[in-house]
């Protein structure tokens, strides 16, 4: 038997806050096929952002296991976890990322700079990549002269320029008006059916019609489709009557 694409096994990631330590992720299980579709949702504080940033290599677990495609991550030095990161991953960022400092194009061919990439295919493949998302007619408009969903759409463009296998994003339509946060989602999705294996954080409901498969975070455990929507009942009815007293005091 073949083993999945991502393993994690007894996954933490605590945090030293004064006297406390506040427990992100606290001894996650996961295994995840290739090629699949998977959504991550939790209410805000589950850990999240923590298990995307995780895999991601972009940082450190307190303990456990992270291997993708029998690599163990959490093993690596600096060095072969960037590597790793550019040859395997693309990171799609809740709040964009980008560089201020240039423009739409220079920012989607950045990563190539780490790649060995020819200098006179970066410019060619960025071109390409913007084209893809919609994008063609502001190559030269810098992060500030661009629109949010214009923006997220450059940053998802940077995170495909080295063809990644894995793409990661962190609620990709978290800041975005309806329409550019379908066109993003469309993307996804089409590079899900193109072969990708695709990870997504998020609160949008629309994202989940496009899922292979669903996990479900709460205090950083993950937890059945049936316990979960049980506990968010109960904040539902929670904040239901909190609301109720405040009528009730008026
Ligand atoms: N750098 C940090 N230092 C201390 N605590 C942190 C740090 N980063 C995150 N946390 C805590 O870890 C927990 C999980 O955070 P995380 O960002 O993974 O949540 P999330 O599920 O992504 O939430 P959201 O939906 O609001 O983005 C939270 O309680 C948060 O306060
Ligand atoms: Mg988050």
């Amino acid at each position: 038997m073949t083993s999945p694409l991502i393993r994690i096994k007894g996954l933490t990631k605590h945090y030293q806050m004064g006297g406390t330590i506040v427990r992100a992720l606290d001894g996650v299980d996961l295994d995840i096929e290739a090629h699949t579709f998977t959504v991550v949702m939790g209410p805000s504080g589950s850990g999240k952002s923590s298990l995307l940033y995780l895999l991601g290599g972009l940082d450190r677990s307190t303990s456990g296991e992270i291997s993708i495609n029998d690599e163990r991550l959490d093993q690596m030095d600096e060095n072969a976890l960037a590597l790793f990161r550019r040859r395997t991953m693309g990171f799609i960022f809740q709040s964009y990322n980008l560089i201020t400092s240039m423009n739409a194009l220079e920012n989607v061919a950045f990563p190539m700079q780490f790649t060995g990439t020819p200098v006179s295919e970066r410019s060619e493949k960025s071109r390409k990549l913007l084209e893809q998302v919609g994008l063609s007619d502001r190559s030269h408009h810098r992060p500030s002269e661009l629109s949010g969903g214009q923006q997220q759409r450059v940053a998802v463009a940077r995170a495909l320029v080295n063809n990644p296998s894995l793409i990661l994003a962190d609620e990709p339509t978290g800041n975005l008006d309806t329409a550019s946060g379908i066109a993003v989602m469309q993307l996804l999705s089409d590079l899900h059916r193109s072969g990708r294996t695709v990870l997504v954080v998020t609160h949008d409901p629309r994202m989940t019609r496009f899922a292979t498969h669903k996990i479900f975070l709460l205090d950083g455990h993950v937890v059945s489709e049936d316990e979960y929507k049980s506990a968010t009942m109960d904040i539902v009815n929670s904040c239901m009557s909190i609301g109720s007293l405040n009528e009730i005091s008026k």
